[in-house]
């Protein structure tokens, strides 16, 4: 299993520090949230912030659009410093076109899923993505409720991916995570575990990952995900 910190619930006063702090705790990832205000009622951030972020960090930077028609932006958080760009299946019409437009760029390409959004068309684009990103709450916040049917839904997308032999796909889960559910989650086929709300507000960082780890030791497999590192900028 592998922590992907949402900085979502950092200290925005602290930016550069919090990084700081997570890298010397051991975290190797970081999830960026980005939101437009138009496919989810939030705005967060963009390119600019990660920017500077990148310029002070070796984190792998895992960056969630929030965003309508996100292939207008590809180039722009690419240039930023992004290493993983995840769209969400629900915005963008185009998604095979923008996944592969992604992958062009040499940074690995990820498709997101409301919990409403049936995962049938991974049939179709499993072949043009690295990620799946099933989030188990709606987007938009952070520190709300776990859905429960999302377990099912991990379950169902780790078989599919398996069936249309495509068992390198990463599977990434996000929100409500934490150590209460990790084992459930990585038992079911997550390989990734975003937290937002449950892990920076648990300091110290390296103790809090160490629960998240605890609670999945023995589970889960060795993820493709454990080689993947930060372009060299
Ligand atoms: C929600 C975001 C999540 C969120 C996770 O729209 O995509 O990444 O920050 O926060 P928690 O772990 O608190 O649910
Ligand atoms: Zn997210």
């Amino acid at each position: 299993m592998i922590l992907s910190p949402s900085l979502l619930s950092a200290n925005f006063a602290e930016l550069g520090r919090e990084l700081q702090d997570l890298e010397k705790a051991g975290l190797g990832w970081l999830h960026l949230d980005v939101m437009d205000g138009a496919f989810v009622p939030n705005i967060t951030f963009g390119p600019p912030l990660i920017k500077s972020l990148r310029g002070q960090s070796g984190l792998f930077f895992d960056v969630h659009l929030m965003i309508e028609e996100p292939a207008r932006y590809i180039e722009a958080f690419v240039a930023a410093g992004s290493d993983l760009l995840v769209v969400h299946a629900e915005a963008d019409r185009h998604l095979q076109r923008t996944l592969s437009a992604i992958r062009a760029h040499h940074v690995k390409a990820g498709l997101a899923f409301n919990p409403g959004t049936d995962l049938g068309m991974l049939r179709w684009l499993a072949q043009d993505l690295d990620l799946v990103l099933i989030m188990s709450v709606n987007p938009g916040f952070s520190g709300q409720q776990f859905i429960p049917a999302s377990v099912e839904k991990i379950r169902a997308c780790r078989a599919l991916l398996d069936s249309l032999d495509c068992s390198q796909v990463v599977i990434e889960v996000d929100g409500g995570a934490c150590p209460e559910n990790a084992a459930e989650l990585v038992q079911a086929g997550a390989d990734l575990l975003v937290s937002g709300s449950a892990f920076f507000a648990y300091p110290p960082y390296a103790t809090r990952l160490a629960a998240f780890q605890t609670a999945c030791t023995g589970l889960g497999r060795h993820s493709p995900a454990e080689t993947w590192k930060p372009r060299k900028q």
